[in-house]
């Protein structure tokens, strides 16, 4: 049984959506979500053409929504790229920065994605900040050293308070969108060194959410959840199906009760 934190669930669609399926998607999974007891929060962290309609359909739901990355700077010539104060335009709650597939396409370095995390509390959003190792590193031993240098990089830009009020997601880049999920003892591993590197910030900066993302399905939700390190999932495929998605809502709503 996991402590009695409360759970946090959190889809990310990345690239997936059109403005007909999303309408159905977000109002399916804010009733699904309106049944959940608010020991578990729900979000959908949605594509930034989306924003407008995320916030006509959940506000005044219990389903919050965010952006999946936001610019290093605060506005200026800064072609394509998105400022969390516009986000915060439209209500956002959270903004994932450092996801692996940002690190990997777009060359983000653990200091570009500490900007990111501090420009979004700047702008009064909840960062989600991923951490996760490739599993050539995996195999080589350097999980730990490859999660704490990106986790530190973030730590060292942050206060105390503002480190506090962070999400942290370790995401096994092998387990993202593979269908291979890590067992439930690899994730709580990493989750409690993750845990024991934010303690040392402070001692209210160990309690903040750890999600857990990679592969998380209905089927190994439990597991997962049931770990004394993980408040919850960052989900990806599985959240385009409300279905899949309100399932996994259900688990950790089973696993902090
Ligand atoms: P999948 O759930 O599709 O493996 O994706 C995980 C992820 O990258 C969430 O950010």
């Amino acid at each position: 049984m996991s402590r009695q934190r409360a759970k946090l669930v959190v889809g990310n669609w990345k690239m997936h959506g059109r403005i007909k399926e999303n309408a159905a998607l977000l109002s399916e999974v804010a009733v699904g979500a309106s049944a959940l007891q608010k020991s578990v929060g729900v979000g959908v962290c949605v594509p930034c053409p989306y924003l407008a309609q995320s916030q006509a359909l959940l506000s005044g739901s219990v389903v919050r929504w965010g952006v999946q990355d936001v610019s290093a700077h605060e506005k200026g010539a800064f072609t394509g790229e998105v400022a969390a104060e516009m986000a915060a335009d439209f209500g956002v709650t959270y903004a994932i920065v450092g996801h692996s597939e940002r690190r990997a396409y777009h060359r983000e370095s653990p200091e570009l994605v500490a900007a990111k995390a501090l420009r979004a509390i700047d702008a009064g959003l909840t960062p989600i900040v991923c951490v996760g190792e490739t599993l050539e590193q995996r195999e080589a031993g350097s999980t730990e050293e490859v999660v704490g240098t990106q986790l530190e990089a973030v730590l060292l830009a942050l206060t105390e308070e503002q480190a506090a009020s962070i999400v942290v997601a370790y995401e096994p880049v092998w387990a993202i969108g593979t269908g291979k999920s890590a067992t439930a003892q690899q994730a709580q591993d990493v989750h409690a060194f993750v845990r024991a590197k934010l303690a040392e910030k402070g001692a209210s900066v160990a309690n903040v959410p750890l999600l857990y993302g990679g592969s998380v399905k209905p089927e190994n939700a439990h597991e997962l959840f049931g770990q004394q390190d993980i408040d919850g999932g960052l989900i990806g495929g599985a959240s385009l199906k409300s279905e899949d998605f309100l399932a996994i809502c259900q688990a950790a709503l089973a696993e902090v009760q």
